[in-house]
């Protein structure tokens, strides 16, 4: 078993019967999707608001029953996988292009449960590129004012052309060598006009699950 997958099942424990479920995006929480699949075979009852299509296609493959903002009002818990996490939890997140609608359903929750393998605790953020999320109109202008922060934004590829997120827009690629106020510079680039969201998610968390440097589980609390 890997790090991911430990940390992935672990998470699903926080599941219970009756909860309106936040589906996160990517290779750790895909763990956590094929878990609650096997509990849902067991009789658990949930619904799922999954945080993309790619997660959307996995939930129904492990018969993971959906829903919706138009039919919910409220997440219960949201599991989620990270880029990076710091030591109060603050994130970056992105990198599978999901950060939008991955953010809402954060918001949207009661309780945001982070699964993260140990490769993803930093001191503090700036490692991993920070994803930016901006409509295709005029985005070399905002590509301008993003660079003006202090980073030299790459526009992400796919097959040579601009990767479309599951919302039809463009994504940055931000290289802020170090984000020593990570709340500062989420507010400045959201309000760049053009830029959608960016993957800085902050004071958000309210659970981390990772591995220690025994590698034994551990649950970190905010
Ligand atoms: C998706 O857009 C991301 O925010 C992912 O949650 C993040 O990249 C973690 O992915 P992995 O679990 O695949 O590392």
């Amino acid at each position: 078993m890997n790090e991911k997958q430990w940390v992935g099942e672990k998470a699903a424990e926080f599941v219970k019967d009756g909860m309106v479920v936040g589906l996160g995006t990517g290779s750790t929480v895909y763990y956590t999707l094929k878990r609650l699949g096997e509990l849902v075979n067991e009789g658990l009852s949930i619904q799922g608001i999954p945080t993309s299509v790619q997660t959307e296609i996995i939930a129904k493959e492990f018969g993971i029953p959906l829903t919706n903002f138009l039919e919910v009002e409220h997440i219960d818990l949201a599991i989620d996988g990270a880029d990076e996490v710091d030591l109060h939890l603050n994130l970056t997140k992105g990198g599978g292009g999901a950060l939008l609608r991955e953010k809402i359903i954060a918001k949207a929750a009661k309780t945001f449960i982070v699964v993260a393998d140990s490769s993803k605790l930093v001191e503090k953020l700036g490692t991993f590129l920070l994803p930016v999320e901006v409509v295709p109109f005029g985005f070399s202008v905002t590509e301008r004012h993003i660079r003006e922060l202090g980073c030299s934004p790459e526009i992400r590829l796919k097959e040579g052309k601009p990767f479309i997120t599951d919302n039809g827009n463009y994504i940055f690629d931000c290289n802020f060598p170090d984000i020593p106020y990570p709340e500062t510079l989420e507010r400045k680039l959201n309000m760049i006009p053009g830029v959608v969201e960016n993957g800085l998610f902050v004071g958000m968390a309210d659970m981390l699950v990772t591995l220690g440097e025994d590698k034994n589980i551990v649950v970190k609390r905010t």
